[in-house]
């Protein structure tokens, strides 16, 4: 199967104010290549240099926001190079996730998610790296099934779910592979459930919201306030991102997780929801 170049999958359209990011793959529920997540990274460096954008809002298509890091990816970059297994996976593994987490923690523009479906693993970290996030509907969740991938938290999630959500419920969750489902994100990850069916009328209730709820706004002061409000979290993020990666390299060294990788490429092996 030929693969899509990441522009294909991943599109962004800049409208006033808003740097609109939309994952665009959902054949495959918008799983992520490193190569995606990567240019998601690069995006966000886009958005954050154009001085006329305050809001990047991330969006997606189909029943999910994101299955996570392509399990057939990962199988081909493992299974495809002669590299020296600590050179793939810095390249593959540590730099990636380093480079991504650490461009949303230091976003200056206000971080918005239109979670539209499910979120698995790096991507249902990155929902929690946004700033605001609505959801479609009360079925959307995140599964970080970092346990049962032979794998541990990243993407900061050892900071922003305890933070965001509380400890012992991060503890439970995270330790047994378990959703964070709608009753659990109401209230502290989700702000708003916009009850809606279709994912494109979704994102456009909330972009149409958004227009109206900064029609009388200066906007400086919304980047001059989030600027203050994550700049603990921030700080937090920055710190943990790097432990984490770096931990983290021991499981893949060990080989667990392409084993378990490929099981699901496979369908071998099935989460559990
Ligand atoms: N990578 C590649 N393809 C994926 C995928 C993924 N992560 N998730 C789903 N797909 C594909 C499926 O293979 C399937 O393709 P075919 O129709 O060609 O068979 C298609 O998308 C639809 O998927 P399902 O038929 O499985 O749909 P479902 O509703 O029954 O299940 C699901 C949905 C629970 C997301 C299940 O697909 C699943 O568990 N996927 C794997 C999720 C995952 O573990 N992601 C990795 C997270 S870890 C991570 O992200 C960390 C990191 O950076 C290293």
């Amino acid at each position: 199967m030929v693969e899509l170049k990441s522009e294909d999958k991943i599109k962004y359209t800049i409208n006033g104010p808003f740097f609109v990011i939309k994952l665009d793959n959902p054949k495959n529920l918008n799983a992520m290549t490193r190569e995606d997540y990567l240019y998601l990274g690069q995006l966000l460096e886009k958005s954050e240099n154009n001085p006329d954008v305050y809001f990047t809002v991330l969006t997606s298509t189909g029943r999910f926001f994101s299955s996570g890091a392509d399990f057939a990816n990962i199988t081909a970059k493992n299974e495809n190079s002669n590299d020296p297994e600590l050179t793939k996976w810095l390249s593959n593994f540590v730099a990636t996730n380093l480079y991504v987490t650490d461009m949303f923690a230091r976003h200056s523009k206000v971080l918005i998610c239109c979670l539209n479906g499910p979120s698995i693993g790096m991507s249902a970290a990155i929902v929690a790296l946004c700033d605001i996030v609505y959801s479609k509907n009360d079925l959307v969740y995140l599964l970080f099934p970092f346990a049962s991938l032979g794998l541990i938290t990243e993407g900061a999630t050892s900071v922003t779910l305890p933070r965001k959500i509380n400890d012992n419920v991060a503890y439970e969750k995270l330790i047994f592979s378990q959703p964070f489902k709608y009753d659990v994100l109401k209230g502290n990850i989700i702000v708003k459930n916009y009850k809606i069916e279709d994912t494109d009328e979704f994102n456009s209730a909330v972009l149409k919201d958004l227009s109206e709820k900064i029609k009388y706004l200066h906007l400086p002061s919304c980047l001059g306030m989030k600027n203050l409000i994550h700049s603990s979290l921030r700080d937090e993020i920055i710190r943990v991102n790097s432990i984490e990666v770096n931990d983290a390299l021991k499981f893949w060294l060990q080989g667990e997780p392409q084993r378990r990788f490929k099981q699901l490429l496979l369908k071998e092996r099935s989460h559990k929801l």
